[in-house]
């Protein structure tokens, strides 16, 4: 059987990103379909597709460019991800937490599970936010604030409390990344007008969303200048963990581990060449070059 004109008009929308459409299209379609082997499902997606609440893709597109949700058990790939002791010892801590959370929720005791990641650039911060997502299968619900000075003056603080909603009413990992660039301002000038005026409404309105979620949210914020973040945002994360650069050892474990997650070998001094690069980030970019070079001759 092909499609119908309905379900061709759906696959249309999605491939538009029109997700309104979409909607409209997809309630045709469960509208349509008489079938008595399709009726559970179709009653209940034709509820939740009349229902007002946000879902992911909407949210996507209100909050472009704040808010990136993120489907982790799709896009994370663990085999490629190296876990040192140190971040294995805090995503321990985080999965107690949610465990001790459900018993407070329970007894009526608010409690944010929060851990702020602190350290130098490309050491893995954001990176682990998305392994926590992914092993905790919950979604990965990404905050950036480094683009917010220049783009989102003004419709910030809505977009922040919009974007707060969700993680309100859906259990999620709540990234807040370059947190620092939200305090800087607030700190700076001092006035209450202008930008700094501006940020320090934002930064006020983000802690103020902040106290308001519920205990099944894993938030985790990341900075790699946590002297410039403001004091009443640091003291609202239960745990801060420095994340330090991997040791060559650590460093050697994790192109290997890559390398065996692709499928592909290299001699141990050629591995050590890579390592000896930097950091974890710089390793992981001179591998992939590495890779490409080798693939380039192969077909050559
Ligand atoms: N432990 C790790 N295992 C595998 N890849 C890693 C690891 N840590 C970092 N990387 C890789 O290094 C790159 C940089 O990591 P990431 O962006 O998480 O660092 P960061 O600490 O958030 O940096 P910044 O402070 O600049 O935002 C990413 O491409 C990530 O995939
Ligand atoms: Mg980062």
């Amino acid at each position: 059987m092909g499609l119908t004109d309905n379900q061709k008009r759906l696959i249309q929308a999605v491939s538009l990103n029109d997700i309104q459409a979409a909607k409209k299209c997809a309630i045709a379609c469960v509208a349509e379909d008489a079938t008595a082997k399709n009726k559970y499902f179709c009653t209940k997606y034709k509820a939740v597709l009349e229902s007002t609440g946000c879902n992911m893709m909407e949210l996507l597109q209100n909050l472009k460019g704040l808010l990136v949700l993120e489907d982790t058990s799709i896009s994370f790939r663990e085999g490629r991800y190296y876990l040192s002791d140190r971040e294995a010892a805090v995503f321990r801590g985080i999965t107690r937490m949610r465990k001790v959370n459900a018993r407070l929720m329970e007894l009526g005791i608010p409690y944010v599970n929060s851990t702020l990641l602190y350290g130098e650039s490309g050491t893995g911060k954001t990176t682990f936010g998305r392994y926590v997502a992914y092993k905790a299968e919950l979604p990965y619900c990404y905050m950036n604030f480094s683009g917010l000075v220049d783009s989102y003056m003004g419709s910030t603080s809505k977009n922040i409390s919009k974007a707060f909603s969700y993680a309100i009413s859906n259990p999620c990992v709540l990234m807040l990344d370059e947190i620092d660039c939200i305090s800087i301002a607030r700190s700076g000038s001092g006035d209450s007008s202008g930008s700094g005026g501006e940020m320090a409404r934002i930064t006020i309105s983000l802690m103020q969303e902040f106290d308001r979620l519920p205990n099944d949210v894993i938030v985790i914020g990341a900075t790699n200048r946590i002297d410039r973040v403001d004091d009443a945002l640091l003291r609202r994360f239960s745990v801060k963990h420095e994340v330090k650069a991997l040791s060559q050892e650590e460093k050697t474990a994790m192109v290997k581990r890559f390398l065996s997650d692709v499928g592909i070998s290299f001699p141990d001094e050629e591995i050590a060449t890579l390592v000896a690069q930097g950091n974890q980030s710089l390793v992981l970019n001179g591998l992939i070059r590495h890779i490409a070079e080798r693939i380039s001759e192969e077909i050559a």
